[in-house]
């Protein structure tokens, strides 16, 4: 995939940029503040409708905005092109909301935006994937799952409402409030169930790619696995995680451990067990990631999870997502700067980098296009 053309209006500090890109490697550079990760956000929004740093969108409407008040709103479009066509995606922010547009026509939700033009974000923040809550492992699973399952993604949507309805009526109700609570829990059994089988046969199948990348990063390194616990308590005297297989028969137990815990869940007022408290546990030579990588060695891994994204995507659907590599480069050792440079250098594959400066090795680089940002307006190089 592959995106032509950007364009900003008022998106945070920048009033005003559009340029063409090239394939392969786009290189932003500039001092620090002057707007880089800005361009990398905006084509986050074109992708997904979303910033990756912050859930607020109200956030990217320009500071000290003296305008008119049909005028306050911030904009980004983008030209993208996949294998088979071409597509116009324009996004709008104002303090009332968002609108996004796909071909001139709007959309009436984010999920119609997804897949059109795929991303894969590589962020100093991407630390998370592995210090991180298992929340944000959680969402890591789920957003490839959104953008290559879309039964999936149904599946997920359904099972939150299930699970929100359930936790209001728990801490509505005066006494237990059985024939409510059942009626939802069928429902969040069968699609909590989707989910599962889902996570468990993506977190299969991305083990050996993360595994590949660990390796070309961190060769004769530590021993990665990955281990998707399901959020079901285990099992009284096994301590195995519950067996998966059969959909069916995984539904009826999910909804008879519900019906089991409904007392208790009652008194806490919340659900406590489910796939809302799944967790994909990492491990080095056996050891929690969390806790026992070491600053180098988490970085490594939240590479090879983010690079085994960008991989799972392209066998999903055929073609490379855009890569965006925030201050990624400087922070390369020797041996993976001999890595990166042969993974931007692979026909088909796109990306937009930033960096303060053009890196050490830029000579290698395949760079196709470079830009210099400075105080939001943007200028080729
Ligand atoms: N909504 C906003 N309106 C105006 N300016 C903003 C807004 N949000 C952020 N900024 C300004 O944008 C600048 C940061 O931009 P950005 O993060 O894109 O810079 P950068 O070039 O990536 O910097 P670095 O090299 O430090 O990562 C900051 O100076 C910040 O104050
Ligand atoms: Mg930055």
């Amino acid at each position: 995939m592959q995106l032509r053309r950007l364009k900003l209006e008022r998106f945070r500090l920048v009033e005003w940029a559009e340029f063409p890109l090239e394939k392969g490697a786009n290189l932003f550079t500039g001092r620090n503040a002057q707007g880089k990760t800005t361009l990398l956000e905006a084509v986050h929004y074109l992708s997904s409708g979303r910033s990756f740093r912050t859930p607020r969108d109200r956030e990217v409407l320009p500071h000290g905005e003296q305008s008119p008040v049909g005028e306050h709103f911030a904009a980004c479009q983008g030209t993208c092109r996949d294998a088979y066509a071409a597509h116009e995606v324009r996004v709008a922010i104002s303090p009332a909301g968002k609108t996004i547009w796909l071909d001139g026509k709007q959309l009436r939700k984010l999920t119609e935006l997804w897949g059109r033009l795929n991303t894969v974000c590589l962020l100093p923040s991407d630390l998370d994937l592995v210090r991180g809550a298992p929340a944000v492992r959680r969402s890591f699973l789920d957003s490839l799952l959104a953008r290559t399952r879309p039964d999936v993604l149904q599946a997920i949507g359904a099972y939150a409402i299930g699970l929100r309805n359930r936790n209001a009526l728990l801490r509505r109700a005066h006494s237990m409030p059985d024939a409510e609570a059942e009626a939802y829990e069928q429902q969040m059994a069968e699609h909590g169930a989707r989910t599962i089988a889902a996570r468990q046969e993506l977190v299969s199948g991305l083990e050996p790619l993360v595994r590949e990348q660990m390796e070309a990063l961190a060769p004769a390194g530590e021993h990665i696995q990955l281990h998707h616990e399901t959020g079901l308590p285990a099992r009284r005297g096994s301590g195995a995680e519950p067996a998966h297989g059969d959909a069916a028969a995984l539904a009826e137990q999910l909804r008879a451990l519900w019906q089991g815990n409904r007392r208790e869940d009652f008194q806490r007022g919340s659900t406590q067990h489910g796939p809302h408290r799944a967790e994909i546990r990492i491990t080095l030579d056996g050891h929690d990631a969390r806790a026992y990588a070491s600053q180098g060695q988490a970085r490594a891994v939240a590479l090879s999870l983010r690079l085994a994204e960008a991989r799972w995507l392209e066998q999903a659907t055929g073609q490379w997502p855009v890569l965006l590599l925030d201050d990624v480069l400087g922070e390369l050792d020797r041996q993976r700067t001999g890595y990166f440079v042969r993974l931007l250098s692979r026909p088909g594959l796109q990306s937009l980098l930033t960096a303060t400066d053009v890196p050490d090795f830029g000579s290698k680089l395949p760079i196709a296009a470079r830009f210099e940002v400075q105080a939001g307006r943007v200028r080729r190089a």
